[in-house]
C-alpha cells in the first residue's frame, strides 16, 4: 500500500486532488483539507502532480527527480510531431557503433513514464549487449529447429519457415544476421504475468522508446521473431536472466542508422468509424 502524505499546514482545501483522483480515494475533510484513503490509492501520483501548493507526498518514491512544469519544455509543434511520426521507420541496417549509455537511460527513462494498467508499472528491461552473440546463435538455431519441427504449428498466416531456414543457412554460411540486423544491443521488456494488460504496457513503453530513440539519433526495429524463438527454446530465457515468472513480452534492436529515408512509406487508409 502506497503511502500518501497531504501537508495540512500547506493544503489550501482547493478540491483539485479530489477531482482527479480516479479512485476517488481523496475528500477534505472537516477542516477542508485532503484526507487520502490509501487502500484505495493506486500510487499514480495525479495528487503529487496537480496539486498547486505542492502540499503531496509520496516518501517511497525518488521525489528529487520530480519535475516543475514549464511551459517551453512541453512546446512541441502537432504538426513537425506528425511529421516525425511519419518518418519514423524501422531500421535493419547499423553502423558498427555503441549506444552511449546517457542515451541509453533516457531511452529506458521513455518506457518507464508510460502509462501501465492500474498503474501496475510491472515493465522490466533487460539489455542485451555483452551475451548479444550467444543469445544471437540460439535464438537463429531455436527459429530452424522450430522450421524442422514436424510437431510445431506456425499460427498468424504467414509460414515464416522456409524464411527461418534460410535465415540460419545465411547466418552459418556468410556470417549475415538478418535476425538482429547486427545491431549493437538489443532490448527486451518482460513482466510478470500480474494484470492482463502486460503486452499492452510493454507495446506502449517501447513505442515511447523508440521515439526517444529516434530523437537522439538511434535506430530501433522490433524483433517479433526474437520472441519465438525464446518461446521455442527455455534456454535463451535462462541465458537472457529471465525469471521463472517472468513473460517476454517484445524486443527491439537499437543502434545508429546506416540507412536514411528521403521520403515516407505508403501506409493503407486508415478504417475509421464514426458512430
Ligand atoms: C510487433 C512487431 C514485430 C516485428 N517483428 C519484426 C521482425 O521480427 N523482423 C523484422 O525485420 N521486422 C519486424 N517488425 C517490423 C515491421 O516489419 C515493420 O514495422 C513494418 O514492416 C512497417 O515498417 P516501418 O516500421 O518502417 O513503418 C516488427 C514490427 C512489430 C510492430
Amino acid at each position: 500500500m502506497a503511502i500518501v502524505i497531504i501537508d495540512k499546514e500547506t493544503c489550501i482545501g482547493c478540491g483539485l486532488c479530489v477531482e482527479d483522483c480516479s479512485r476517488k480515494a481523496i475528500k477534505l475533510d472537516s477542516n477542508e483539507k485532503a484526507e487520502v484513503n490509501l487502500e484505495l490509492c493506486n500510487e499514480c501520483s495525479h495528487c503529487v502532480a496537480v496539486c498547486p501548493q505542492a502540499s503531496v507526498s509520496m516518501p517511497e518514491y525518488d521525489e528529487s527527480e520530480i519535475l516543475e512544469l514549464s511551459k517551453d519544455n512541453l512546446n512541441l509543434d502537432p504538426e513537425n510531431f506528425l511529421y516525425f511520426l511519419k518518418f519514423r521507420r524501422s531500421i535493419r541496417q547499423f553502423k558498427n557503433k555503441e549506444v552511449e549509455k546517457d542515451k541509453l537511460d533516457k531511452i529506458i527513462e521513455a518506457g518507464r513514464y508510460s502509462p501501465t494498467a492500474s498503474n501496475r508499472q510491472l515493465n522490466r528491461y533487460i539489455v542485451i549487449k555483452d551475451k548479444l552473440n550467444e543469445v544471437r546463435e540460439m535464438a537463429l538455431k531455436a527459429l530452424y529447429n522450430m522450421a524442422k519441427d514436424p510437431n510445431f504449428e506456425m499460427k498468424g498466416g504467414v509460414d515464416y519457415r522456409p524464411m527461418w531456414i534460410q535465415m540460419y543457412e545465411d547466418f552459418k554460411e556468410k556470417n549475415i544476421d538478418r535476425l538482429f540486423f547486427n545491431a549493437p544491443e538489443i532490448i527486451v521488456i518482460v513482466s510478470e504475468n500480474k494484470s492482463g494488460f502486460e503486452k499492452v504496457d510493454a507495446g506502449l513503453a517501447a513505442s515511447r522508446m523508440e521515439l526517444q530513440a529516434n530523437l537522439l539519433g538511434l535506430g530501433v526495429c522490433y524483433i517479433g521473431f526474437f520472441e519465438r524463438a525464446v518461446n521455442y527454446n527455455n534456454e535463451i530465457k535462462k541465458l537472457m536472466g529471465m525469471k521463472e515468472n517472468e513473460e517476454f513480452l517484445i524486443s527491439f534492436v537499437l543502434g545508429y542508422p546506416n540507412v536514411k529515408y528521403q521520403r515516407t512509406a505508403n501506409r493503407k487508409k486508415a478504417d475509421v468509424r464514426f458512430i
